[in-house]
């Protein structure tokens, strides 16, 4: 028998250092991506794979994502005396999104440090985790394709994407053995940000795990790696070569649209590309993106 997950974790209390100073007294995640605060194509994305339950790992200046996330009854009064239904509608849905709740992650440990903050909330079953600088379109299937996988395999699963062997080392970077099914890899080593040189493969772990609890004892016996931080994809590697303890580490390999938004550039096309093609505000953008190009030596 499988638990149906209903839990997601998404590591939110990094400094955002690349966006400052507009990340000065504002967090990342609330840095908006067209017209919604990127952690909310999250949380949307979460909720559409059937999790329900979300822990926000935090940590200072992050009053903002929790209002988000809140009623705000002034606003709301004000709209609804306008009449703005359409505003109002908007407001609302993120609060009713999920069942939203927090804990600060203290000291900025790493990534596998937050991850070992959901452990009381999370106890004993499967969870999924979300890392919010990667935006995964909602025209194309991942996270319920991995969550599909947990139940069939009971094993631990994570997102995998090919990319250029020049941008390995900005990613962990998964050993892999194919399986009948070519969207699914057996994972057989993972290593964190590996130079072109050293990377077992040219698939990239992108910000999409569904954990088998067992991960918060590895996390706990998981010394400082990379960067001299907790690294997650350190304890997945632990997962990967312990089958009989973990039940394994299995890869869904994504080829679908994802957007990065923790970087810079990479965000300013984030916007550009989701903004093509909605229909309020793509036709006119696609009209002036062509003409602005022209002038572009
Ligand atoms: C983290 C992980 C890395 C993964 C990446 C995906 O790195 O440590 O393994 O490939 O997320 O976005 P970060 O980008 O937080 O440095």
């Amino acid at each position: 028998m499988t638990t149906k997950i209903t839990k997601a974790v998404i590591p939110a209390a990094g400094l955002g250092t690349r966006f400052l100073p507009a990340t000065k007294a504002m967090p990342k995640e609330m840095l908006p991506v067209v017209d919604k605060p990127a952690i909310q194509y999250v949380v949307e994305e979460a909720v559409a794979a059937g999790l329900t339950d979300v822990l926000m790992i935090t940590g200072r200046n992050k009053n903002a994502l929790e209002n988000h996330f809140d009623r705000m009854t002034e606003l709301e009064d004000l709209l609804e005396k306008k009449g703005d239904q359409d505003r109002l509608a908007k407001v609302r849905f993120a609060t009713g999104l999920a069942d939203v709740h927090y804990v600060r992650q203290g000291d900025p440990l790493g990534l596998g440090h937050a991850v070992l903050r959901a452990k009381m909330h999370i106890g004993h079953e499967p969870f999924a985790v979300l890392l919010g600088d990667d935006i995964i379109d909602d025209r194309d299937v991942l996270l319920s394709k991995m969550l599909t996988e947990q139940g069939k395999r009971n094993a631990t699963i994570i997102a995998l994407m090919e990319v250029e062997p020049e941008a390995i080392h900005l990613y962990g970077c998964a050993a892999v053995e194919t399986t009948d099914d070519p969207d699914v890899v057996k994972v057989t080593g993972l290593v964190e940000k590996p130079s072109a040189a050293d990377a077992p493969s040219n698939l990239a772990i992108i910000g999409r795990y569904v954990l088998r609890p067992e991960i918060f004892e590895v996390l706990q016996n998981t010394k400082p790696g990379k960067g001299n931080e907790i690294q997650l994809t350190d304890a997945l590697q632990v997962m990967a070569v312990n089958p009989q303890f973990t039940g394994g580490v299995y890869g869904v390999i994504f080829r679908g649209r994802r957007y990065d938004t923790g970087d810079r550039l990479d965000y300013i096309k984030a916007i550009v590309q989701l903004a093509v093609d909605r229909p309020d505000l793509g036709p006119d953008l696609r009209v002036w993106l062509q003409e602005f190009a022209a002038t572009l030596d």
